[in-house]
């Protein structure tokens, strides 16, 4: 994705968005939901990611976006994740987020990266 919108010719700061808000919603999938799919939309207003997976579903949205909340077991905190801080980044780095979560069913998140203004 980073090299495809550099030759694409984005703002490099809205790149450094995107990476961040994808990178940690793709390591959540794969942490939190054994893994997912992820649509990117480019058009040349915005950025528009849309990460979805078969997963658990988060219980509370609201909680896990605090900053710290985590329910990453021992194992996964052993190699550096579990901060509870990817929600709170995502949330930071994308102009526009949307979570829908419904339990034993999965999770939707949408996220927008604005282009320029
Ligand atoms: N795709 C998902 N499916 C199910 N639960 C999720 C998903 N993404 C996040 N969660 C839940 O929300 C919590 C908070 O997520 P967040 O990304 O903020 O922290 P973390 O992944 O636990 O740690 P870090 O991202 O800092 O390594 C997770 O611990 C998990 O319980
Ligand atoms: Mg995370």
């Amino acid at each position: 994705m980073k090299r495809k919108l550099k030759q694409m010719g984005v703002d490099p700061e809205a790149i450094r968005k995107v990476a961040i808000a994808m990178y940690e919603g793709e390591i959540n999938m794969v942490i939190h939901a054994k893994g997912g799919l992820i649509t990117v939309e480019i058009t040349p207003e915005a950025i528009k990611m849309i990460l979805a997976d078969v997963g658990p579903g988060i219980p509370d949205v609201e909680l896990a976006m605090q900053a710290g909340y985590s329910t990453a077991p021992d194992e996964i905190r052993s190699l550096g994740f579990g901060a509870g801080m990817g929600l709170p980044n995502m949330k930071k780095y994308s102009d526009e987020m949307e979570i829908d979560s419904r339990i034993g069913e999965g999770t939707t998140i949408t996220m927008t990266v604005k282009i320029g203004g």
